[in-house]
């Protein structure tokens, strides 16, 4: 099987190397990735390609011959690239267009969510900066103000500050057309799932935790991701199942039910909280870093899997297969990530196996470079969480990137035993 993977990032490289690892002489994955990321580049033939633009990737996709799409990022598909793809009969692996609306629009995943039956956070949204005051005093602090258009992760802001929640508030009315979500503050730690879905079928991945602020103990600007870590020692059992049930299957019965069935990875951002489990966003992909975390488990064959979303045929794969034991990446940023990141300079130390590339590239001397704001994730594994840390730790001490950052604090509240739900 010939599999095209769109997107170039450390996600990308998870699941380059999981496709990999997980080929097997009956079906042997051959891979045709997106060029620009010196460690992805190792894993198949690169190419150089447009991810945003349908036309370009269609062109790779017919003059490659491959037997399926996969898509990493959010972006692409928002572009419409898996519908311009599956115009032409090939399979892919991510939603179209509309579909990933469920991301793309946070008030349209607030309506979905309501026809689904899934229990809301209260919101508001809002289009002038006076409906945004108001509805920053009914909710009370502390604020959550959230971008109502794509913002890689940023859009948000979380603050006991009504000044700087109404600030983030103008930022994102000031765009054209747009539309800010004040929302109440959900309390209890966060989980990330995974749900592949056929358009019909979700069947959960392990549950994941993500550490989105920049500093250690929850402190700093809010990122893409800092470090991520799975499966969840202190998640009730039957929490996954109820997740499954109360949530990910009656949206993915409702996107169908719209004639929009989701095809892909919806990925549910929840929260444990006092009132019980909460969604705090959709994402219609695989989420970064946790799949680096969440992949390094798998054993189940990853391209037959990912075909069989993209086919139709989720009801009939046999139950999904997970080593033992614990899995953790670390992000290591550039300097000033997650404001104005610093690229350009030389990383020394990434060779080792437990390394995936994010944010490099080459320089005119052949020397490996950052070259973006998350540059590196050093994954862990081990029959612990503790183990896994030390693992993934003893790592980054060999690691060298002038001004570089990354949190010492991944997974910690866990192993500590500090999170109760
Ligand atoms: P989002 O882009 O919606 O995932 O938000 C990014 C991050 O902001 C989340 O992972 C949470 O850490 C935080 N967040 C978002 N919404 C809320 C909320 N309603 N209450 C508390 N924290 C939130
Ligand atoms: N780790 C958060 C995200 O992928 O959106």
């Amino acid at each position: 099987m010939k599999i095209l993977l769109v997107g170039n990032g450390g996600r990308e490289h998870a699941i380059a190397r999981a496709l990999a690892r997980t080929s097997t002489t009956d079906h042997p994955v051959e891979l045709v990735v997106q060029a620009g990321n010196p460690g992805l580049e190792r894993l198949g033939e690169s190419r150089t390609l447009d991810p945003l633009d349908p036309d370009d990737v269609l062109r790779r996709v017919l003059g490659e011959q491959v037997d399926l799409v996969v898509v990493g990022p959010e972006a692409p598909l928002v572009a419409g690239i898996a519908d311009a793809v599956l115009e032409r009969g090939v399979p892919v692996f991510g939603p179209t267009r509309a579909a990933a609306r469920l991301e793309a629009s946070k008030s349209f995943a607030k309506q979905v969510r309501a026809a689904a039956g899934v229990a809301p956070a209260a919101s508001r949204t809002c289009r002038t900066i006076d409906e945004a005051g108001a509805a920053l005093d009914a909710m009370g602090s502390p604020y959550v103000v959230k971008d109502d258009a794509l913002a890689a992760g940023k859009g948000v802001v979380v603050t006991g500050s009504r000044d700087e929640a109404l600030a983030h508030a103008a930022a994102c009315l000031a765009r054209q057309g747009g539309a800010v979500v004040i929302e109440e503050y959900l309390d209890g730690p966060e989980v990330s799932l995974f749900c592949l879905s056929d358009g019909a079928t979700a069947l959960p991945l392990v549950p994941a935790q993500d550490f989105k602020r920049a500093g250690d103990g929850g402190t700093g600007p809010n990122t893409g991701g800092m470090g991520a870590y799975s499966p969840l020692p202190w998640l009730p059992s039957g929490a996954v199942d109820q997740i499954v049930h109360g949530i990910a299957q009656p949206v993915i019965d409702e996107m169908a039910r719209r004639g929009t069935p989701f095809v892909g990875l919806l990925y549910c951002g929840l929260a444990m909280t006092s009132k019980g489990i909460r969604v705090v966003e959709f994402n219609v992909r695989f989420g970064d870093p946790e799949t680096q975390a969440v992949l390094a488990l798998l054993k189940t064959p990853l391209g037959q899997l990912l075909a069989s979303v993209a086919e139709g045929t989720l009801a009939e794969q046999p139950p999904l297969e997970w080593k033992d034991g614990y899995a953790l990446t670390v992000v290591l940023a550039a300097q000033n990530y997650p404001d104005s990141p610093r690229t350009g300079d030389v990383i020394t130390g990434a060779e080792n196996p437990a390394v995936l590339h994010a944010g490099t590239a080459r320089n005119a001397n052949g020397e490996l470079v950052s070259a973006g704001g998350r540059v590196l994730n050093v994954i862990g594994t081990g029959p612990t969480l503790t183990d896994a840390r030390d693992a993934a730790y003893a790592v980054l001490g060999t690691i060298s990137l002038d001004g570089s950052h990354y949190r010492s604090d991944i997974a910690l509240p866990a192993v500590e035993g500090r999170i109760s739900v």
